[in-house]
């Protein structure tokens, strides 16, 4: 992976930590146009970021996840598709603003995110990360969140209520809900499905989505 173009593994340890050459310069240095970024934040094997970088050739995306085994599934597809819209970064989105400027970004989409239901600040929808994705978004960037967590929908629910985000969207039932005349494109990518959705609904989970704006920094 490491001789792989598409893909940014920087060191975490203090001691072996720089400045991120990329921060900031996503566009100019690595995709070479002024496309929207868009990021998928624990992309796994980064089903997401390849179906929404095959609809979208016209946007730039950026797969991140800590674990390299998945990456590296994504990362591989990428290259064998000759995507010149994706890249992967392997770090912990707890340390998300080292990698990206203010306002960097355009878009988040949060599939699957581990629920935990024992540590809510640990949740990708907590108010530690969302202020941490305040920082990096445009201003009315949008957040995506997919999951068949019951916990993590209902307290990502509660967050945006209680820090007033801008809800565009919100459904307990996404599949049951998608409106008959939704346009082709958005209802192919409402159905990219990722290993982890995959298992769940085998186990008849019901799939949640929501869709907010954070407001301004
Ligand atoms: C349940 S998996 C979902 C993976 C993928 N999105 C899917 O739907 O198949 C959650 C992923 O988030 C990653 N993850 C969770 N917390 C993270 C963090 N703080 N930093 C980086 N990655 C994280 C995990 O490594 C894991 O790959």
């Amino acid at each position: 992976m490491k001789e792989w173009s598409n893909v940014f593994e920087p060191a975490l340890s203090e001691e072996q930590r720089i400045p991120f050459a990329m921060k900031g310069k996503w566009n100019t240095e690595y995709f070479k146009n002024d496309h929207p970024i868009v990021l998928e934040l624990g992309c796994g094997k980064g089903e997401y970021t390849i179906g929404l970088a095959d609809h979208y050739p016209n946007k730039n995306f950026i797969g991140v996840d800590i674990k390299g085994a998945r990456i590296w599934v994504g990362a591989k597809d990428a290259v064998e598709k000759g995507m010149t819209n994706v890249a992967f970064l392997r770090t912990k989105i707890d340390f998300i603003l080292d990698y990206f400027e203010v306002g960097e970004v355009d878009e988040i989409w949060l599939t699957f995110s581990d629920p935990q239901p024992n540590k809510p600040r640990k949740r990708l929808t907590s108010k530690l990360f969302v202020d941490r994705y305040r920082q990096i978004l445009k201003p009315g960037g949008l957040v995506h969140l997919k999951t068949d967590s019951d916990i993590l929908f209902e307290s990502t629910a509660e967050e945006i209520k209680e820090h007033n985000y801008n809800c565009l969207e919100l459904t307990w039932d996404l599949y049951g809900s998608l409106p008959a005349d939704l346009d082709e494109k958005t209802r192919e990518i409402m159905h990219i499905k990722t290993h982890y959705e995959t298992l769940f609904s085998a186990r008849g989970a019901t799939i949640k989505y929501c869709k907010f704006q954070i407001s301004e920094r």
